[in-house]
């Protein structure tokens, strides 16, 4: 077990280490139809019933478009000096392809403009899972123009925004968004099928090194990295059917995307799935496409995962035997708790030889925040984060070659499918008078960056 009971302070991590904190545009812009911005598959999804939790929509979220100068005050007054966002595809290019729209890149420019003048360093994400509905219509990630559109996509964004933005994450989470999206039907565009599944991966994949070849090619001095989600898989027993269907999650939830990346093409270990993958997009052909050399891998570790044999269940034949039945740690999303677990999978992403250098470039956590007297006294939160940044240090003692750590996230904002109840941010959102307050974990935060230990609450 991991000691956190001594405190620990941002000093420790060594002074080039980056302090950030992570948003993203669909999730808190909102202005989802000022300025010429086009409609996201995520606001035609949260049209559909039932689809988001209350029925809510993104359309205003945390309204960061008309706030941004005030929020990146917070970002600045809470000691982050890295901000990382991500471009609305939709925003500018409202068609996907075709005309740009002048208002969407003068935006980020002045958000660009505003964070150096603040002296934060910006971290572009380019796609965070908000694909501009008119692509969806022609098939979307599943489709084979996915690669000349994204091509597109991030030739404008290199063009505009690369003379002042040097570091660029190029997709977030491929595992996440293709699976939710296009197979469990759970996040936009609600897809169940294999047939979407399997060219979505592999159009992922494709398209997280393009994108790095196209920014190396027209960015300057740039820095360029993807993330991945990543989840470490127990074996509910130790009998052969949970230790193999663990083995087929860890392939699925652990190395899909980053091997093809590394240049090892996708992992290869007589699972049906697997072979259907590299059949159906016969994507031999493709390993060295796959592959580029990122200057940073980003990891973003939010729970692992235990699971046991169930034959019900196609292809992968695994259920996940929840945190809760098993009456261990978790946050309000259900999801476990474990430092230990975070610390092994910084170890395990350290160790292949291709990975330069590993960026958490999300952490963070939702518990059920109440707002007393006009505070929120989220000690919960400090707790997650200081065992979650006690494993980091441990590690990087331990030589794993991480480099920064961005929490999850600037403020309270739409959570996907689960609307505005889940509430992650170091800021408290009241989404009818958009009044921010900091949440004692902002505060922690600020203190811990300022290295104020005895400041603890
Ligand atoms: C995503 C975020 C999301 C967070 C919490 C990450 O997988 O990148 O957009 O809010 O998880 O669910």
């Amino acid at each position: 077990m991991i000691n956190h009971s001594s405190e620990i302070s941002s000093r420790d991590f060594g002074k080039n280490f980056l302090w950030g904190v992570a948003i993203s545009a669909a999730q808190n812009e909102g202005a989802h139809a000022v300025d010429g911005r086009g409609p996201s598959i995520w606001d035609s999804y949260a049209k559909r019933k039932g689809k988001i939790r209350d029925d809510t929509k993104p359309f205003e979220a945390c309204d960061f478009y008309h706030r941004y100068k005030d929020d990146l005050l917070l970002v600045k007054a809470l000691g982050f000096t890295v901000f990382r966002f991500s471009i609305s595809w939709s925003r500018v290019l409202p068609e996907g392809m075709g005309k740009v729209n002048k208002e969407g890149i003068a935006f980020y420019n002045s958000l660009i403009d505003e964070c150096l003048k603040l002296g934060l360093t910006p971290f572009i994400t380019l796609y965070h899972w908000d694909l501009p509905q008119a692509l969806q219509k022609e098939g979307g990630w599943s489709s084979h123009l996915l690669l000349k559109w994204f091509g597109r996509f991030v030739t404008v964004c290199a063009e505009e925004f690369g003379d002042r933005v040097k570091n660029w994450i190029i997709i977030n989470e491929p595992m996440g968004f293709t699976s939710l999206g296009y197979m469990l039907g759970k996040h936009a565009p609600g897809k169940m099928s294999l047939n979407e599944f399997l060219p979505a991966i592999h159009n992922a994949a494709m398209a997280q090194a393009e994108g790095g070849r196209i920014v190396r090619h027209l960015v300057k001095g740039s820095y360029i990295g993807t993330s991945f989600s990543c989840s470490e898989v127990m074996p509910y027993s130790s009998s052969a059917k949970d230790i193999e269907v663990a083995n087929r999650m860890d392939i699925l939830l652990n190395r899909l995307f980053i091997e093809p990346s590394l240049g090892m093409g996708y992992p290869d270990d007589h699972f049906v799935l697997m072979e259907k993958l590299n059949l159906f997009n016969k994507a031999w052909k493709y390993k060295e496409r796959m592959k580029f050399d990122f200057d940073f891998i980003g990891i973003q570790n939010y729970f692992p995962i235990t699971v046991k044999y169930n034959p019900l269940i196609p292809i992968v034949q695994a259920s996940e035997v929840k945190a809760a039945t098993r009456k261990v740690p978790h946050t309000d999303m259900g999801w476990e708790i474990n430092a230990d677990s975070f610390y092994r999978m910084l170890k395990r992403f350290d160790a292949y030889e291709a990975v330069k250098e590993l960026i958490v470039t999300e952490g963070g956590a939702f518990f059920k925040d109440k707002m007393v007297n006009g505070m929120v006294n989220d000690e919960l939160r400090i707790d997650y984060f200081q065992q979650y940044l006690a494993a980091l240090l441990k590690a990087k003692h331990e030589g794993v070659a991480v480099k920064g750590y961005f929490a999850w996230t600037l403020m309270d904002n739409f959570e996907w499918a689960e609307g505005f109840h889940a509430r992650f941010g170091l800021i408290h959102v009241d989404f009818k008078t958009q009044l921010r307050t900091v949440k004692q974990s902002g505060h922690w935060f600020r203190d811990f960056l300022s290295s104020k230990k005895e400041r603890h609450l």
